[in-house]
């Protein structure tokens, strides 16, 4: 599968007939809400564990020397906390465009992390067929390839970093993220 995905997302999933719908973020959409919504709440996808394990050819690195950025791997039993935003469709012109480095969307369930109630709503995954996709690493070899990478939109440590600490602000410990961001603050010390 080609690392864009823009046309195969517009392809596939055709949201237009929608007057809106809700968008799960793990990894950037978590802080980096640089669109329109029209609500926003904290939320928990499960079944799913947010990895490290995607390459960044357009924003966190270039194609020759990509950078490391946050997928979603199916587990059972897992769950991965993230934002929800309400969005109108139009919004998806810009976000297929921001995700378009192997992130195809899918519809499926989440639940709000301070309630029981659920809603269903699209999320972006980065599956191991796209031709950016890195796959696993110990959390140390992340932390290097992280700390030595940046793209266009910054360097990849601020990516990290910044998912650390909006995770915290939501009160959820990832232990692989928290364990990333350990050793790469050793190395930028
Ligand atoms: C997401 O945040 O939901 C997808 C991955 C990213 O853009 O960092």
């Amino acid at each position: 599968m080609s690392h864009n995905t823009i046309a195969l997302n517009k392809e596939k999933q055709p949201l237009d007939h929608l007057e809106s719908l809700w968008l799960f973020g793990y990894g950037s959409l978590i802080y980096k809400a640089d669109f329109p919504y029209l609500q926003r709440h904290p939320a928990v996808i499960q079944g799913w564990q947010r990895r490290f394990w995607q390459g960044s050819h357009d924003h966190r690195g270039t194609p020759e020397a990509p950078g490391r950025v946050a997928t979603l791997i199916e587990v059972p039993g897992a769950r991965c906390a993230g934002m929800a935003y309400e969005v109108t469709p139009d919004v998806f012109e810009h976000l297929d465009h921001r995700e378009k480095n192997g992130y195809l969307r899918f519809f499926t369930e989440f639940a709000w992390l301070d309630k029981p109630q659920t809603v269903e709503g699209v999320v972006y995954v980065a599956g191991p067929d796209n031709e950016a996709y890195l796959g696993p690493a110990s959390e140390a070899e992340i932390a290097e390839h992280i700390a030595r990478s940046r793209g266009p939109s910054g360097p990849n440590s601020e990516y990290l970093l910044k998912l650390a600490e909006s995770l915290r602000e939501l009160g959820e410990h990832d232990a692989h993220v928290f364990a990333i961001e350990a050793e790469l603050k050793k190395l930028l010390t």
